[in-house]
């Protein structure tokens, strides 16, 4: 004769097999989904550029940021975590990446938007390499899943300043 104590575990053993079962089903038909996000990035304006007293550029920008991510949303995403970052090079690194502005979509609902905004973040370089400088603005997103592992991915848009 089994203890109350037992027949419990061995329920719960049962549920927690069951559970890792519908994680790994989540997590593989979420593979099946090839996602098509786009984005565009626009600069509107160079609001002002100033080159610091220690000698590094900075620069104010805004920007018109256009996305469609829902095809990143599947019944296992939590949310994704997004971010515009200026990605270009100098002599002393082959690649510099600042982040400008970032926000967290929630849900689907909120994954096609357009937002025209200053950079969040400061812009500025370590030194002065910014003007005139060729930049890529490359929306980047980071997708939290309710199980399974994160995947990360981006898109680029060339720029000018
Ligand atoms: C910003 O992007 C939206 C959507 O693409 C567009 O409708 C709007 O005209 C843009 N704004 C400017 C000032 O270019
Ligand atoms: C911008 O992206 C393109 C394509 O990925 C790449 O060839 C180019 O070198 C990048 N430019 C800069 C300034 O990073």
């Amino acid at each position: 004769m089994h203890s109350f104590g037992y027949r419990a575990n061995a329920l719960l053993t049962f549920a927690v097999t069951i559970l890792a079962f519908m994680c790994a089903i989540a997590s593989l038909s979420d593979n099946l989904n090839s996602p098509s996000p786009s984005a565009e990035i626009q600069i509107l304006n160079v609001n002002w550029f100033q080159k610091q007293p220690h000698g590094n550029d900075e620069v104010s920008l805004t920007l018109n940021i256009t996305a469609d991510l829902q095809s990143l949303f599947t019944w296992n995403t939590k949310q994704l975590f997004i971010f515009v970052a200026a990605e270009y090079e100098t002599p002393k690194n082959s690649m510099n990446q600042v982040s400008l502005w970032d926000a967290i979509i929630p849900a689907k609902e909120h994954a096609q938007f357009w937002i025209q905004t200053s950079n969040k973040y400061r812009f500025v370089d370590q030194g002065h390499n910014l003007r005139g400088k060729e930049f890529n603005l490359t929306l980047h997103w980071h997708v939290m899943p309710k199980t399974g592992k994160m995947f990360a991915d981006k898109l680029s848009c060339p720029a000018t300043d």
